[in-house]
């Protein structure tokens, strides 16, 4: 775990201090704009579960969260902690702050400009779009023993299947209830244009969660996603990874050919878009 050196002024697991004293007026402001747009945004889009870990959590539009008091309350409900770093860890340190329950977090925020996108995840991002399910005794479960995947994954291979899964499910996951469908994965919530996108344009794919088709499937960092998986609930979700051995499954994966996005199989499960 010590192979990366961290940048001057991070902790050798590569934490730096929130410094909450320091953010403007200004950088609070555009906390306080996303907010409440997203607020707004996913009223009936988002799984309850988000809306209810926001509301234990007293996220709210009154400014850019203090980790500190934002831990007290998570820290409480299912161990979990934020904990701010420089920008984008190696893997192994992401790994490692997952499986102690550890969320690694931006501290910085987006700019106006960059209002409806950008590049790295800043504080938008990491805490209003991930913190809210860490609160969910089963999703925190799951992220742990993500994170306990990571640390003993042992290839590259083995590594880019773990890294689809959690793109598809924890970054731009989406859950059926009833006959309608949900959003919860982060960068779905977090961003305004996409959390419309995913559940209603005739565009995408929406697939059954399948870990085998998840971990084959390719994705695109540059746009919309062409491709989301639907699972039933996050206690499904621990039954068909955490609580699965997936030993002999990363061999066999590795042996068959990428899926390309944006294609289906005939043993696909397909979801229409929610009526609107
Ligand atoms: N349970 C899986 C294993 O035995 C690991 C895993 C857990 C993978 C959770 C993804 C998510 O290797
Ligand atoms: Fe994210």
């Amino acid at each position: 775990m010590e192979q990366s050196p961290p940048p001057p002024g991070a902790a050798p697991d590569w934490t730096i201090p929130q410094r909450w004293s320091q953010y403007s007026t200004d950088e609070h402001a555009i906390w306080s704009r996303l907010f409440r747009r997203q607020q707004a945004q996913l009223e009936d889009r988002v799984v309850p579960a988000f809306k209810k870990g926001v509301q234990a959590l007293a996220l709210g539009p009154h400014g850019i969260p203090n980790f500190a008091a934002l831990n007290e309350r998570l820290n409480a409900l299912t161990g979990w902690s934020v904990v701010a770093v420089p920008g984008i860890v190696p893997e192994e340190i992401f790994f490692h702050h997952l499986a102690n329950r550890r969320f690694v977090a931006g501290r910085f925020i987006r700019t106006v400009a960059q209002l409806d996108y950008l590049e790295e995840p800043d504080v938008f991002h990491d805490v209003f779009g991930h913190v809210p399910l860490l609160a969910d005794p089963a999703y925190a479960r799951y992220m742990q023993a993500y994170g306990e995947a990571g640390v003993r994954a042992r290839s590259g291979a083995t590594l880019r299947q773990l890294a689809r899964l959690y793109w598809y499910t924890v970054e731009f996951g989406l859950m059926r209830q009833g006959d309608q469908l949900r959003l919860f994965g982060a960068g779905i919530v977090s961003s305004n244009g996409e959390s419309e996108y995913a559940l209603d344009s005739a565009e995408p794919l929406r697939i059954g969660f399948d870990v085998r088709r998840t971990m084959r499937t390719d994705y695109r960092i540059d746009s919309f996603q062409n491709n989301y998986f639907v699972i039933e609930s996050f206690e499904d979700l621990v039954r068909l990874t955490a609580d699965a051995d997936f030993t002999d499954l990363y061999e066999e994966l590795a042996r068959l050919p990428t899926i390309p996005v944006g294609v289906l199989l005939p043993t696909d499960v397909v979801f229409p878009p929610n009526r609107q």
